[in-house]
């Protein structure tokens, strides 16, 4: 596949997916849209939901799901997933931005979520788009109950405590000290690796997967959910605000432990290649179908944004 294709490739799955995800905030909040009263916290989730992010997460069910294709692969399930773990991880990022956290004030190239509707409202958003992407994998359309369960507890796994809560808390905590190269690993592989894997490992399930696919998917995941912080970590340093759509130099600011910091930005820039070219062996087992997921490793630590 070409960087042409790559890009045909996120924009037929984006606005699939940007239909999907719009449809489902406006059918369940069919009740608040008629109180004036909550308008600015439904402003607050198109706002911060639609219509921006690279929508990797989404992605990579879209193409774990393709790479494991059979014959009962559930089309609106797949649907669901990306959708789901989509308002995850932009929950995340309301979240990750307010005063109590990261404190920035652009995302997306626009001005983060409390600072256009407060920052009780973006408490709010986070904690509907949260419960919002459960309640669409319990209601997903053909799916099975016991593939509604699997997806519900890869996904609750994942962004909780064990997972991406888990490694906020972490980033937090250890802001302006020194980490060992496991702490920060686990760290990133917490904070963000347990989303990346999750929507890969969801992609799967709605496919079928055997267990020699989902083990080289998991290997596939590990591999580029830790470069994928690794890259957002060097975009800090090296990356231009117009183009990461979030302020540029943060992480220093904030003395965060980031994968440059610890290790500088020559060994951080060397281990993303190294777990790109990792990634792309385990996906070994895979035939042309899993062409996609091979791009965007590539495209993951290749990124201006
Ligand atoms: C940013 O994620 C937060 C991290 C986990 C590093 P993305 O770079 O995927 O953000 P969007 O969705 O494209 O805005
Ligand atoms: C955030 O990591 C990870 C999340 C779970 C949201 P960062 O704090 O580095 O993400 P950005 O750089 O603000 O997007
Ligand atoms: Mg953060
Ligand atoms: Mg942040
Ligand atoms: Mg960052």
């Amino acid at each position: 596949m070409t960087t042409d294709s790559l890009d045909a490739y996120f924009a037929q799955h984006q606005q699939r997916l940007e239909c999907f995800l719009k449809d489902a905030i406006d059918l369940h909040s069919k009740t608040i849209v008629k109180q004036a009263a909550a308008k600015p916290l439904l402003d607050s989730l198109h706002y911060s939901c639609l219509d921006g992010g690279k929508r990797i997460r989404a992605m990579l069910v879209y193409m774990a799901a393709q790479a494991c294709q059979s014959s009962n692969t559930d089309s609106e399930m797949i649907d669901c997933a990306a959708a789901a773990v989509e308002l995850i991880h932009c929950y995340s990022l309301i979240h990750d931005d307010l005063p109590a956290m990261d404190d920035d004030e652009l995302r997306r190239g626009k001005p983060s979520c409390h600072i256009a509707f407060g920052e009780a409202n973006a408490i709010l958003a986070g904690d509907a788009l949260q419960t919002l992407a459960f309640t669409l994998l319990t209601q997903a359309g053909n799916g099975e109950a016991e593939l509604r369960l699997t997806l519900l507890a890869q996904l609750a796994e994942a962004a909780g405590i064990n997972g991406m809560v888990g490694g906020q808390a972490i980033d937090l905590a250890v802001t302006g000290q020194s980490l060992s190269y496991s702490e920060l690993i686990t760290m990133h592989q917490l904070k963000t690796g347990a989303l990346i894997e999750a929507a890969v490992a969801m992609g799967a399930s709605c496919s079928g997967a055997t267990v020699n696919q989902q083990q080289a998917l998991l290997d596939y995941a590990q591999a580029i959910g830790l470069a994928f912080q690794i890259q957002d970590d060097i975009l800090d340093i090296e990356g231009e605000s117009i183009d990461i759509g979030k302020p540029q130099g943060a992480d220093i600011a904030a003395k965060k432990a980031t994968y440059p910091a610890i290790l500088g930005l020559e060994a951080a820039k060397a281990e993303a290649q190294a777990l790109c070219d990792s990634a792309l062996a385990s996906l070994s087992v895979f035939d042309h179908k899993a062409t996609p997921l091979r791009d965007l490793a590539h495209f993951i630590i290749k990124r201006s944004h």
